[in-house]
């Protein structure tokens, strides 16, 4: 039902400020016994259960998930729908595993049934994983974008995509033009753009598949539409930045190609970032740009580690992702744990309270909805992961020697997957439920 009330109980853990700037005195917010309740897919009220069960109206059904953790749903900025048969493809680096393996896929989506079907299938698997929104890349075909809206839709989720748009380095058949992506992408906008809980997200997939000619028609529409968000990669591998250096000969690097086009604005999404210039860091950040670190894509692919560091000290925002398919992992848990990983290399740490950060208010600010997601707040949206620390056998032992939330969650995002989410919660509807997935009998 789109409309009534229901309130959620168990331990809740979110973030009202970025524990990396404000100290966790500032930015954690834990009630021990909490409730949270919603009406109409809005939080209207949060605090204490023993304070707010009793003033609930007897007819509101309480879900009791004590002990478990309740979360902001988790949001994942950057992957790749059509890549959900490409995931796990070996032995390649970025450009020939595009050719390879992802341009092939990509060209099968174009039929509308086979659009809808990996639509469901990523969906299903975000929702297990406790992602509740994205910044998802779909194919060059418009029938790509209608499917996945459609699920998104279905399932009542904040959702943001785009067509991708791309005139050249790619199979014929998987090509636009400047004028034909221009024209799709407008109706697209018109179609689905503030749809209920769904953006558009202007989409050229890279600078080495679009022509200067494509980059102004992204330009014009990024002019048209200044709210929308855009979605694109930088400098993630080092055939790829050559291959940009030789195709733009005017730029000075990777990142003045969008720059000129007006690419680089707020709610644009830039992912990988891997292999930045201190210039680039800085027009990123002067621009109000987001990076995306990509952590089990950039080592699947052996593309790099991210200077979250660097990134940090120039005043980029950063978001943290998948990047199914190059990434290897729907869970933003393995993610999370990824990324601690690429850092410790770099003699960098990932406390985890900023990992949680990122999967929840971080990277919701990554993506200019902060207004709506991202945190356990009135007024916001009702899009809630309930974790289980004790999900696995090594959980559970681990647990044993744990005594601070701080350690819990360390150990939740270290060893923790998708096998941790309980439940999912979109806009107030269950749309996950871990004890219905297992009794569901074998095929
Ligand atoms: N650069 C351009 N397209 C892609 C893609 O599909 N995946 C990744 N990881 N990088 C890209
Ligand atoms: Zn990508």
């Amino acid at each position: 039902t789109a409309g009534g009330s229901i309130a959620i109980r168990g331990r809740l853990l979110w973030f009202d400020a970025d524990p990396a700037e404000e100290g966790e005195g500032q930015a954690v917010r834990y009630v021990a016994d909490g409730l949270v309740v919603v009406d109409n897919g809005i939080i209207r009220q949060v605090g204490e259960a023993s304070v707010l069960l009793p003033r609930l109206r007897s007819e509101t059904p309480v879900v009791d998930h004590r002990p478990h953790l309740v979360m902001p749903g988790f949001i994942d900025p950057h992957l790749h729908m059509p890549q959900t048969q490409v995931i796990a493809s070996y032995g390649t680096e970025l450009m020939e595993w595009l050719a390879k393996y992802t341009f092939p896929e990509e060209n099968r989506y174009g039929d509308p049934a086979v659009a809808a079907d990996g639509s469901r299938f990523l969906i299903d698997e975000l929702l297990a994983s406790g992602t509740t929104t994205a910044g998802v890349y779909c194919t060059t075909h418009p029938e790509s974008v209608d499917a996945f809206f459609t699920e998104a839709a279905r399932r009542s989720l904040r959702m943001v995509a785009g067509k991708v748009m791309m005139d050249r380095g790619a199979p014929p058949a998987l090509l636009d033009t400047a004028e034909i992506g221009y024209q799709q992408s407008k109706a697209l906008i018109r179609k689905w753009h503030g749809k209920g809980r769904l953006d558009y997200a202007i989409t050229p997939r890279f600078a080495p598949t679009s022509s200067d000619v494509q980059l102004e028609a992204c330009e014009a529409l990024a002019v048209e539409h200044p709210e929308l968000h855009i979605q694109t990669h930088l400098s993630e591998n080092a055939a790829e930045i050559a291959f940009v250096r030789e195709a733009f000969p005017w730029s000075k690097d990777y990142t003045e190609v969008y720059e000129r086009f007006g690419l680089v604005r707020p709610k644009a999404l830039f992912g990988h970032c891997i292999h930045l210039s201190e210039r680039e860091r800085a027009a990123l950040a002067g621009k109000g740009a987001t990076a995306v670190f990509c952590p089990t894509s950039n080592l699947f692919l052996g593309s790099g580690l991210f200077d979250l560091a660097a990134a940090r000290a120039a005043g980029i925002k950063v978001g943290l992702a998948t990047d199914i398919g190059g990434g290897t992992s729907y869970s933003m848990l393995r993610t999370a744990a990824e990324a601690y990983k690429v850092l410790a290399l770099q003699g960098q740490k990932l406390p985890a309270f900023d990992a949680f950060h990122m999967l929840t208010a971080g990277n919701a600010a990554a993506m200019g909805l902060d207004n709506r997601i991202g945190r356990i707040a009135p007024g916001l949206e009702a899009d809630l992961v309930v974790l289980d620390t004790g999900s696995t056998s090594a959980l559970r032992r681990r647990m044993g020697r744990v005594e601070t939330l701080e350690e819990e969650l360390f150990a939740l995002m270290t060893l923790g997957d998708e096998r941790a989410t309980v439940a999912t919660y979109a806009h107030g509807h269950r749309v996950y439920d871990r004890s219905a997935t297992r009794a569901k009998p074998l095929p």
